[in-house]
């Protein structure tokens, strides 16, 4: 009998945003088993979190380096597998390349690394590492977003004609206007984020949301930013025109100072025959729209969904799906992966969408600065 697959955590302590996400969808399919990780560079926080989660401590090290060196010495049937990177951004590189070459599957947070170069080095360790690596673009693993992909594959709205991902958010406008605040959050400052906070942030989990979908490549953008205050290093806005082809554009619009706004993110893609919209509040519900005909609904668990979308739905349909089912879904396709069992290649992101991710960011970046111009992506 198959036996669970034994995941570490790196990150995702007590005081994360992200972490109790990644443990939820450990457990929703019942495939893996966390045995350890390190939750915080604080000891005493480590260690009270592990015992707070209900998590036997031996397995919790002091770095991930330890974690490294510890669980290699562990025989097969007893090592880690996988291991989930859930710090913030500037850690992210270090612990993968480090994981990938030691021979662990890894998981990894977005955006990948914090430099586009970082990110083809990962590429580079995981060629010759030769295990699975996701990147967890979480959205894309909703039951209507994988139907909406589906539609648009099989042509159902055409060819695509016009884009438009949003992705506002308001956490920052609290903390942008207060310079004590704005000089000390890690997200604002470029050595543990990157050179971009809005578009790296959400930005890419738009671009790769729009790749994702359509199954088109964005070949240039212009980005326009806003750093609202001169000390402030960082984009807290950005609005972004793309272009996949000369008959296919559309625009990304992020911010994180659309005041008051809490995960407002949405996709609409419209073809020649009809457009489809989703909205990640709204998650159970993609429209779809036709000239001259009434607006449908489509929900997950219906039979007409196509077979991913049912794959990732568990229970029959009226039973919202959310966040955690998502991510969930992501994980179970990692799962099917490292066992060797067939999966279809849209179940998780990977090193692929990673390194898209930071091209697209430090793309974004530099049509900014350029003042505004056309910027090519590399394919
Ligand atoms: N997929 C998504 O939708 C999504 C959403 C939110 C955050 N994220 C990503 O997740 C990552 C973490 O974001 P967050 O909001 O949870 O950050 P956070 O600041 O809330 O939490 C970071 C965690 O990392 C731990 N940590 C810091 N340094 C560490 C180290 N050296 N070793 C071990 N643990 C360490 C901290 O103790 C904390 O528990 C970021 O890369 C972020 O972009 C992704």
């Amino acid at each position: 009998m198959a036996s669970k697959i034994r995941l570490g955590i790196l990150g995702g302590g007590g005081d994360s945003l992200i972490g109790v996400l990644h443990r939820v969808a450990a457990a929703m399919y019942d495939q893996y088993e966390i045995v350890g990780g390190v939750f915080n560079p604080n000891w005493e926080e480590n260690i009270g979190f592990a015992e707070k989660i209900v998590l036997p401590t031996n397995r919790v090290y002091k770095d991930f380096e330890t974690l490294i060196v510890e669980e290699t010495k562990l025989t097969v049937s007893e090592s880690m597998q996988v291991v989930s990177v859930l710090t913030p951004n500037f850690l992210h590189f270090p612990m993968a390349k480090k994981l990938l070459e030691n021979g662990f599957n890894v998981i990894c947070e977005k955006p990948m690394t914090i430099t586009y170069e970082e990110a083809i080095i990962l590429q580079e360790t995981l060629k010759l590492a030769n295990t699975v690596f996701a990147v967890t673009y979480t959205y894309t693993g909703y039951p209507m977003v994988r139907q909406m992909r589906e539609m648009i594959a099989n042509g159902e709205i055409g060819e695509v004609q016009k884009i438009d991902a949003q992705y506002y958010q308001g956490w920052i406008n609290p903390i942008i206007h207060d310079k004590e605040k704005r000089s000390t959050t890690w997200r604002l400052n470029p050595e543990k984020s990157g050179i971009s906070c809005c578009i790296g942030d959400i930005g890419t989990h738009a671009f790769d949301m729009i790749e994702y979908v359509t199954g088109l490549k964005v070949n240039a953008i212009l980005a326009d930013l806003n750093y609202v205050y001169d000390d402030n290093k960082m984009d807290v806005d950005g609005t972004v025109l793309i272009r996949c082809s000369d008959t296919t554009k559309g625009v990304i619009r992020t911010s994180q100072i659309a005041t008051g706004e809490e995960n407002n993110f949405t996709v609409q893609v419209y073809g020649k025959k009809a457009g489809l919209k989703w909205a990640q509040e709204n998650p159970n519900y993609l429209y779809l729209l036709e000239d001259g005909k009434p607006l449908r609904v489509l929900k997950p668990g219906h039979s007409y969904n196509s077979e991913i979308s049912l794959d990732g739905t568990k229970l029959p349909p009226g039973h919202p799906e959310g966040i955690f089912d998502s991510m969930g879904n992501i994980y179970k396709g990692v799962a099917r992966a490292i066992r060797k069992e067939q999966y279809d290649h849209m179940e998780f992101p990977t090193i692929i969408d990673g390194v898209r991710g930071m091209n697209f960011i430090e793309k974004a970046v530099e049509s900014h600065q350029k003042g505004n111009i056309w910027v090519t992506l590399d394919d």
